[in-house]
C-alpha cells in the first residue's frame, strides 16, 4: 500500500518574522548536534528568515573559537555543510558572540543591547533558547526579566525551555512559578521532541481524518493499548544526569505520557494549541491515581547487564562511565495506567520504554477485542484479536493485522498483515525544526503546557516514592528484552506484551 501522494513538506509553510534566535548554551552538546543543523537547515528552506541573526551567549572564547567549536560539532555529524565553504561563510555571519555567562546580571544587559529590529521588521522580536543544566532555567528566565527581556512591548519574547522538566511535582511546580513570575504561559514553549516528530503528528491525523477510526476507538473494541519506545543505545556519556533520572523520568514522565494523551484524548474542538492541550489535560486528569501498595504489580523496573547487540558486546549500565557499581537505576521502565472515563474505562494502557534492547523501534498496538465464537470451525479456537500499530520510527506507518483464510481447502484462518508506510521520518523532518519554526510563528500547539506537565508528575509521583528506596533490580542482558516481569504486567492483556520489533507472526 502506498500513500497518495509524495511529502509536501514545506509546501504551505509561512516563514516567520526575523528574529533574535539567542542561545544560552551556545557551545554545548544539545547546540551543535541539534539547534545549529536545525537552524541551518531552516534557513535553507526559509523556514527561518534570513535576516535573523544566531545569538550566543558565550563565555571566555572569542567568536572564532565559538565557530570552530561549531564547526567541529557539525564535523563530526558529518553535516555537509562544511564541506562547502562559502555556505559556512555566510552562514557565520548570521552568529553574534555576546560574552558573559548565565550567573552574571550585566551579560542580560549586554544581551539586551544586541537585540535589534531586523531587516524591514520594525520589531525587536527574540527567541531565548535554554540549551543548559535544568538548574538555570528559572535563573536565565529571571535575568532576561530584569533587563526587560521578558516584555513584548518591542516585539515577541519567548522562552524555550528543554526537558527534564523538574524531577518531581515539587520541582516542576517551583519551575513553573519562576517561569510565570516572568513570563506569562503564552510566551513559555516546554519542549518534548517527541511532538515534534512528524509521525507523531501524524496520530492525530490518523485518528481524526480518518471516519473509519472513531467508531471503534473507545472500550467496546479495544482490548489494551500499548506504546513502546525501544532503544539500543545506551545512556551515551549522560550518567549523571541519567542516574537521578532513570527511564522512568526520562521517557514515560514526557514522552510515552504525551504519546499516551495523543491516542487517548477526545477530538478538539479546533486545532488550536489550547483546544488541544484542553483534551490532552483531560485525559491525564482522567488517570488513576497508583496506591503505594499497588506499584509493584502496576510497574516494572529493570536494568541492563552486559550482553550483545549486533554481534558487539556492550557493558553492563552499572560498568558505564559515571555509573555507580551498585547502582539500582532502572534503564526499563514499564508503567500500566488506567484512564476512568467511558471512552477507556477497563482498556490497559501499557507505556513501556528501554535502553539496550534488541531493537530501535517505536509503536502504539491498538489490540482489539477478538469476534464472539469462531464461525468457521467450532472446534478450533477463536481466531487471534485484529491489532492496529502505529509504527513512529524508524519506518513510520500503519500495519493492520487480520485475520484471512489459509489457502487451500480448509476453513481454518491465518494472520496476514497490511502495511501502509507513510515516510521515512527519520529522513525527511527534524522534530527541533519543526518545534523551532511553531515557537518563531507563535504556535504551542505541540509544546506542553503548565498544568500537563505538572499533571503527569502528579500522576508517576508514588511511582517516583515507592522506586526511590530500591535496594535491588532486575537485570536483563544487553540486547535482549527477556523481561520476565513484563507477562506478569500483561497477563490479562490479549497476546500479552507486544516485544518491539518482534515479528509477532512466529507467535499466532
Ligand atoms: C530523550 C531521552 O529525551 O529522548 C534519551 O533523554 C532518549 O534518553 C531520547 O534516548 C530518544 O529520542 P528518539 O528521538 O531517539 O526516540
Amino acid at each position: 500500500m502506498t500513500r497518495q501522494t509524495e511529502s509536501t513538506r514545506f509546501n504551505d509553510v509561512k516563514a516567520a518574522d526575523p528574529s533574535n534566535i539567542v542561545i544560552f548554551g551556545a557551545t554545548g552538546d544539545l547546540t551543535k548536534r541539534k539547534l545549529i543543523p536545525s537552524l541551518i537547515r531552516m534557513l535553507d528552506c526559509g523556514l527561518v528568515h534570513k535576516d535573523s541573526r544566531i545569538i550566543g551567549l558565550v563565555n571566555k572564547r572569542t567568536k572564532e573559537e565559538w565557530i570552530k567549536i561549531l564547526f567541529d560539532g557539525l564535523s563530526e555529524i558529518c553535516h555537509n555543510i562544511t564541506k562547502d565553504h562559502q555556505k559556512w561563510a555566510a552562514f557565520t555571519e548570521k552568529l553574534i558572540l555576546v560574552p558573559g555567562d548565565l550567573g552574571d546580571e550585566e551579560s542580560y544587559s549586554r544581551l539586551a543591547e544586541a537585540i535589534h529590529p531586523l531587516g524591514n521588521c520594525k520589531q525587536k522580536n527574540a527567541m531565548f533558547y535554554c540549551a543548559i543544566p535544568p538548574a538555570w532555567y528559572g535563573k536565565v528566565a529571571q535575568g532576561l526579566g530584569k533587563v526587560g527581556l521578558a516584555s513584548e512591548a518591542e516585539g515577541y519574547r519567548r522562552i524555550v525551555i528543554e526537558k527534564p522538566f523538574g524531577m518531581n511535582l515539587e520541582t516542576s511546580l517551583a519551575l513553573n512559578a519562576e517561569l510565570q513570575a516572568v513570563f506569562n504561559e503564552k510566551q513559555i514553549y516546554r519542549i518534548d521532541h517527541y511532538l515534534g516528530k512528524e509521525s507523531v503528528q501524524n496520530l492525530l491525523v490518523y485518528r481524526f481524518a480518518n471516519g473509519i477510526m472513531e467508531p471503534l476507538w473507545n472500550r467496546n473494541y479495544i482490548d489494551n493499548v500499548q506504546i513502546n519506545v525501544s532503544e539500543t543505545l545506551g545512556i551515551e556519556y549522560r550518567a549523571q544526569y541519567y542516574e537521578k533520572a532513570g527511564a522512568l523520568r526520562d521517557m514515560i514522565q514526557s514522552h510515552l505520557m504525551q504519546v499516551m494523551t495523543l491516542v487517548a484524548m477526545e477530538p478538539p474542538v479546533e486545532f488550536t494549541a489550547n483546544a488541544v492541550r484542553d483534551e490532552k489535560i483531560k485525559v491525564l486528569r482522567a488517570v488513576r491515581r497508583f496506591k503505594p501498595e499497588d506499584v509493584d504489580s502496576l510497574t516494572v523496573a529493570a536494568q541492563y547487564a552486559k550482553g550483545i547487540i549486533r554481534d558487539e558486546i556492550k557493558p553492563a549500565y552499572v560498568a558505564e562511565e559515571g555509573v555507580s557499581p551498585d547502582s539500582v537505576t532502572e534503564t526499563f521502565a514499564a508503567v500500566r495506567f488506567q484512564i476512568d472515563n467511558w471512552r477507556w474505562q477497563g482498556v490497559p494502557f501499557i507505556l513501556a520504554s528501554g535502553k539496550r534492547l534488541p531493537n530501535r523501534v517505536s509503536e502504539v498496538i491498538i489490540r482489539f477485542k477478538k469476534p464472539p465464537f469462531n464461525l468457521f470451525n467450532e472446534h478450533a479456537s477463536l481466531p487471534t484479536s485484529n491489532a492496529l500499530i502505529f509504527r513512529l520510527q524508524p519506518d513510520s506507518g500503519i500495519v493492520l493485522r487480520i485475520n484471512a483464510k489459509k489457502p487451500g481447502l480448509t476453513t481454518d484462518n491465518e494472520v496476514m498483515e497490511m502495511h501502509a508506510p507513510y515516510a521515512n521520518t527519520d529522513a525527511v523532518a527534524d522534530a527541533y525544526e519543526v518545534l523551532m519554526h511553531d515557537v518563531l510563528m507563535g504556535d504551542g500547539t505541540l509544546f506542553s503546557r503548565a498544568d500537563e506537565v505538572n499533571e503527569s508528575w502528579a500522576i508517576i509521583e508514588p511511582i517516583l516514592n515507592a522506586w526511590k528506596d530500591r535496594v535491588s533490580i532486575d537485570r536483563y542482558p544487553a540486547g535482549s528484552d527477556e523481561i520476565p516481569a513484563m507477562e506478569a504486567l500483561t497477563k490479562d492483556c490479549l497476546c500479552g506484551w507486544y516485544r518491539p520489533g518482534k515479528d509477532h507472526l512466529d507467535d499466532e
